[in-house]
């Protein structure tokens, strides 16, 4: 990435401009002016996981799977071509019409036939076709307002021990479940500000309900290094299944 568009990116980040009625409008605020540089920045510096997470998706052939928030559809690139293939549809989901233009334009370029992006929130966007596979929210439910809606949502579009995956920066609660990693107190109290500054929300919440709502399968708690900052911020991966509906009932 060039000097300049570090110096845009920087002053992006440190003076964000977040307006708008709607949460389509507040996005398109944030990402509009920066969402070509979108994926240099963050490629392998700030969004860490995001090719582990992909790498693990549970893809058959025929598979569906949604991207919730995918942006500019950089995830895609993470999966390896056969699996990217075997998918008979992958729809990539954003409320942000500059980070869809982008997508639009990597679905172009690779000439990807079953990749499509739709412009929808994350909360109502439904499929004509019926349930899906596997749905992705990758550093997408910390920008969402409406999260626990936004979960419940891609719950109700899962089939039956389809998948959830989700990758995102987060704070332990003071007291977390067994097992569960501990943040220091400062790490619960610094990060959450400072990622706030960005439209970031992080929370203690996110981890305890995915769990609540979805089987686990698998769950990383890791840190990662933050440009510019030389500190590490918590992020996890998540992956989870929907429950049978005859195991337990749906709610
Ligand atoms: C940090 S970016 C992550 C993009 C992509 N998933 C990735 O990992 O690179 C968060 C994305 O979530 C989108 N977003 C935020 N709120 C949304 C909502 N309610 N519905 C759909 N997309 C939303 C933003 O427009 C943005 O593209």
């Amino acid at each position: 990435m060039r000097l300049s568009s570090h110096v845009r990116i920087v002053r992006h980040m440190a003076f964000p401009r977040v307006e708008g009625a709607t949460p389509a409008d507040r996005m398109e605020s944030f990402y509009g002016p920066t969402a070509h540089l979108y994926d240099a920045f963050r490629e392998n510096r700030l969004l860490h996981g995001r090719r582990d997470l992909m790498e693990m998706l549970p893809l058959e052939p025929g598979s569906r799977l949604v991207d919730l928030g995918g942006g500019t559809g950089n995830n895609l690139e993470y999966l390896a071509a056969d699996r990217r293939e075997r998918c008979a549809r992958i729809t990539v989901v954003d409320v942000s019409a500059s980070m869809l233009e982008v997508a639009r334009e990597r679905i172009h370029r690779n000439r990807w036939r079953n990749v499509e992006a739709v412009h929808a929130n994350a909360t109502d966007y439904r499929p004509s076709d019926g349930p899906v596979d596997v749905v992705v929210f990758s550093y997408a439910l910390t920008m969402m307002p409406d999260w626990f809606a936004a979960v419940d949502h891609a719950r109700s579009l899962l089939r039956p021990g389809g998948t959830i995956a989700v990758c995102d920066f987060y704070v332990s609660r003071k007291h977390p479940a067994d097992g569960a990693v501990r943040h220091a107190a400062w790490r619960r109290h610094v990060w959450p500000a400072w990622f706030s500054h960005n439209n970031v929300f992080l929370s203690a919440d996110h981890l305890p309900y995915l769990r609540e709502r979805f089987a686990t399968v698998r769950l990383d708690e890791r840190l990662g290094r933050v440009p510019y900052l030389g500190a590490r911020a918590p992020f996890y991966l998540f992956l989870g299944t929907k429950p049978d509906a005859k195991t337990r009932p749906e709610t």
